[in-house]
C-alpha cells in the first residue's frame, strides 16, 4: 500500500505537488515587491494562504482515515496527496517568509511544519521498509505462538539441567525466570537486551561444558543447543518487537507535533492581522 501510493494515478499528486511548485518560484522571481520579499506582500499573502490551506487539509487527513468511504476521494488520493503536498510546503512555505526567519512565533510554526514534515518521511520510510523486514525475520512459517516455543525450550532445558550441577541448574532457572522481552520504549526500539539471563546462561554453561567430563559433558553440550535455539528465538522475537516500536513511535510526534504546528500557525495568523 505504501509504495504504491507514490505511483497511485500515475503520481497524478507528484505532477500537482510540482506545478504548485514551479508556479510559486515562478512568481516568487517574477515579483518586484517594495523591499524585501517577505509574508506581507501580495504574493506573501497568497503563498501564506496556499500553505495553510494545504496544512487543514494535511491534518484533516486524521479524521478522514477513521472514515469510510465518504467523499469522492479514495484514501489512497489522501495519502497519496498527503506525501507529495506535504513535502511541497517546504518550498513554498520558504517562499512565502521570504527567507526572513527570527526568534518568533512565525518562525516557530515554520520549525514545526519542518518537523512535522520529517517524521512524516519517518513513517513514509518505516512503512515502506519494516513490514517487510519482519517477515523476513520472521522466517518461512511465521513466528506462530512464541511464546509456547519459548516455554517448551525452557522446560526442556529444565529436563536435561535436573542431572547437572547446581551451578547449572541455578542458570537455567535464571534464564527461565528472569528472561525479559519488551519493556520501556528504548529497549523496544534498541531491539536487544544486554543484560539477557538466557543469553549469560548459554554463555557460562557452554564454558562450565568444556570443564566436565563424561555423562556430564554430554548433557551440558544437549543443553548448550537447546539454550542457543532459545537465544536464536528471542533474538528474533526482540527484533519484530524492534521494527514494530519503529513502525509506531513516529505517529507519537506526527501527530502532536501536527497538533502543536496548527496552534501555532493560528497565532502567526492571528498576530499578522492584528499587526495589519
Ligand atoms: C493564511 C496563511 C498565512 C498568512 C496570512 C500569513 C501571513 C504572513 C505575513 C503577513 C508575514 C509577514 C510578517 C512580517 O513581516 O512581520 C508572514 C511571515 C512569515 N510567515 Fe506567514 N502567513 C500564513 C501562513 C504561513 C505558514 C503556513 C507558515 C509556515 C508554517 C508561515 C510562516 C511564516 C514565516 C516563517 C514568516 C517570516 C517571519 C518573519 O518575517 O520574521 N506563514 N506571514
Ligand atoms: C505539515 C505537513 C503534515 C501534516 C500537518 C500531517 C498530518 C498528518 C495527520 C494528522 C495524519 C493522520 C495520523 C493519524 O491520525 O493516524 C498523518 C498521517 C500520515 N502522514 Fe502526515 N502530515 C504532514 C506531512 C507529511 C509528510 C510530508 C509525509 C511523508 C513524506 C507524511 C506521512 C504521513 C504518513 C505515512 C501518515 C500515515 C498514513 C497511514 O496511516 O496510512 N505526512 N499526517
Amino acid at each position: 500500500m505504501h509504495t504504491s501510493i507514490l505511483v497511485f494515478r500515475n503520481f497524478r499528486y507528484l505532477k500537482i505537488a510540482l506545478a504548485l511548485i514551479v508556479v510559486a518560484v515562478l512568481a516568487y522571481v517574477i515579483h518586484d515587491p517594495l523591499g524585501r520579499p517577505n509574508g506581507g506582500t501580495w504574493l506573501g499573502y497568497s503563498l501564506g494562504g496556499l500553505c495553510a490551506a494545504i496544512i487543514v487539509w494535511l491534518a484533516w487527513f486524521g479524521v478522514r482515515k477513521r472514515r469510510y468511504g465518504v467523499g469522492k476521494l479514495l484514501l489512497e488520493d489522501w495519502a497519496s496527496g498527503h506525501v507529495y503536498l506535504g513535502l511541497s510546503l517546504l518550498i513554498i512555505a520558504t517562499l512565502h517568509s521570504g527567507f526572513q526567519f527570527g526568534i518568533n512565533v512565525h518562525t516557530l510554526a515554520y520549525a514545526l511544519m519542518v518537523l512535522v514534515i520529517g517524521s512524516g518521511a519517518f513513517g513514509l520510510y518505516a512503512y515502506m521498509r519494516y513490514p517487510r523486514l519482519r517477515s523476513i525475520n520472521r522466517g518461512e512459517g511465521a513466528l506462530g505462538d512464541v511464546w509456547a516455543l519459548v516455554a517448551g525450550m525452557s522446560r526442556d532445558c529444565y529436563e536435561i539441567a535436573r542431572d547437572l550441577p547446581d551451578e547449572v541448574y541455578r542458570l537455567v532457572e535464571d534464564a527461565d525466570k528472569e528472561t525479559r522481552i519488551g519493556g520501556g520504549v528504548w529497549r523496544q526500539l534498541s531491539g536487544r537486551d544486554p543484560n539477557c539471563a538466557s543469553t549469560r546462561a548459554l554463555e557460562e554453561v557452554r564454558g562450565m561444558a568444556e570443564r566436565y567430563s563424561g555423562k556430564d559433558a554430554d548433557a551440558a553440550r544437549r543443553l548448550v543447543r537447546v539454550l542457543a535455539r532459545k537465544v536464536e528465538l528471542l533474538t528474533r522475537i526482540r527484533k519484530d518487537i524492534q521494527y514494530k516500536a519503529l513502525l509506531d513511535i513516529w505517529l507519537y510526534f506526527h501527530i502532536p507535533l501536527t497538533v502543536a504546528l496548527l496552534g501555532a500557525l493560528a497565532i502567526h495568523i492571528f498576530t499578522v492581522f492584528l499587526y495589519w
